[in-house]
């Protein structure tokens, strides 16, 4: 049985005309006992509402949440086992630690002997057992974090909801706090919803991803089916950082080899798969290509290099392990990530030899992956 499981739900909010906001629509998902769900999707697109939802904290609109094969839909939040930790996760400041993780646990009339054992092992698991007398003031924003995802613990709820818990941390500081999370959730063997807008995050830190876009799933997968192959040319750009570069144009057959002819430009680039590794429904029509940026080759043109094209390369950012080259093809634009330095491809413009080592097709106009 799954631990949640989400059927057509539906977020409508009023807005004084009538019509309504839609916040979330038709959402479909199960998440299984044990695993890590990560809602990821740009600002607005109903992370919140959706986890609100779950916890019982908005109304449902439409469809139906069931919880460990309960229907929740419209079970008040304190009776429905479910813990969040918000993005302000608000500490009492005149509570020291163990009083800010035991609060929720008074609240519920838990014995006091069970109170302390909940939140001393919480606290071991959160490595805070040290702090315990302290008040959040004299804690650092990690510290003050993880007391925050104590106090949901210490309720052992059957699903935990994370509303992006880290986004108030700094970089360096975000990245230790994922591998805490993880860490707690291997040794908990939680069932953990975690929104985030951050697809760095999510690819870390998801078992399983679901892509969302304007209320609606986009995608749903593990990390890495979702980054190779993308339902669609949303979840292709979304994750990845730079994402998929999409072009349109069209294939063509040039002896032993398949070029990709992009609309409008002289360019056409050749793609290293041969014809019976791509997907049947990719000749004779327009479409879009997709390629990763560490799926583009570039090479300094060599003088009679087949491969090469007439391009420049716009300008380059160096991050140390890979450098970022974006390149112009008259009109079209593609980012490589290359690890070798790209000094010598010709900064104002001329042959260079480009080769697309892994591609995927859409259809121009729905955005669906053509299989
Ligand atoms: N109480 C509300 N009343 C009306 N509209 C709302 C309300 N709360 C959210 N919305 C709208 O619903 C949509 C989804 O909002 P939501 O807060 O769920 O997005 P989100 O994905 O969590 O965004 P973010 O990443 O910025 O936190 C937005 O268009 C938002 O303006
Ligand atoms: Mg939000």
């Amino acid at each position: 049985m799954s631990a949640l499981v989400l059927k057509d739900l539906g977020k409508v909010y009023a807005d004084g005309r009538g019509t309504g906001v839609t916040a979330v629509k038709d959402v479909c998902l199960n998440v299984e006992p044990g695993e890590l769900m990560v809602l990821v999707g740009p600002s607005g697109c109903g992370k919140s509402t959706l986890l609100r939802m779950i916890a019982g904290l908005e109304p449902v609109t439409r469809g139906s949440i069931e919880i460990d094969g309960r229907d929740v839909s419209r079970t008040p939040p304190k009776d429905r086992d479910v813990a969040m930790v918000f993005q302000n996760f608000a500490l009492f400041p005149y509570m020291t630690v163990f009083e800010n993780m035991a609060f929720g646990l008074k609240f519920r009339n838990v014995r006091k002997e069970e109170i302390r054992v909940r939140v001393h092992s919480a606290a071991e698991i959160l490595q805070l057992t040290d702090l315990l007398e302290r008040k959040p003031g004299k804690l650092s924003g990690g510290q003050r974090q993880r007391v925050a995802v104590g106090r949901a613990i210490v309720c052992k709820p059957k699903v935990f909801l994370f509303d992006e818990p880290l986004s108030n941390l700094d970089a360096k500081m975000r990245t230790q706090m994922r591998a805490e999370i993880a860490r707690v959730h291997d040794q908990l063997g939680a069932t953990i919803v975690y929104v985030t807008h951050d697809q760095t995050e999510a690819m870390t830190l998801g078992q399983r991803i679901c892509v969302l876009n304007h209320g609606a799933v986009m995608g749903v997968g593990s990390p890495l089916e979702l980054y190779r192959e993308p339902q669609n040319r949303f979840v292709a750009d979304f994750l990845g950082s730079p994402g998929m570069n999409c072009l349109p144009g069209r294939l063509t057959r040039d002896g032993g080899r398949i070029r990709f002819q992009i609309r409008g430009e002289k360019a056409s680039l050749v793609i290293a798969p041969n014809a019976d590794e791509l997907p049947a429904g990719v000749w004779d029509r327009d479409l879009e290509l997709g390629v990763r940026p560490e799926h583009i080759g570039l090479a300094a043109p060599a003088s009679e290099e087949p491969d090469a094209v007439e391009a420049s390369v716009d300008h380059c950012e160096s991050l140390g392990h890979e450098t970022l080259v974006h390149v112009k093809l008259g009109g079209a634009r593609l980012i490589a990530r290359c690890s070798d330095d790209p000094a010598c491809l010709p900064k104002g413009g001329g042959r260079i030899g480009v080769i697309l080592e892994r591609v995927v097709f859409f259809e121009p106009g729905t955005g669906q992956r053509i299989q």
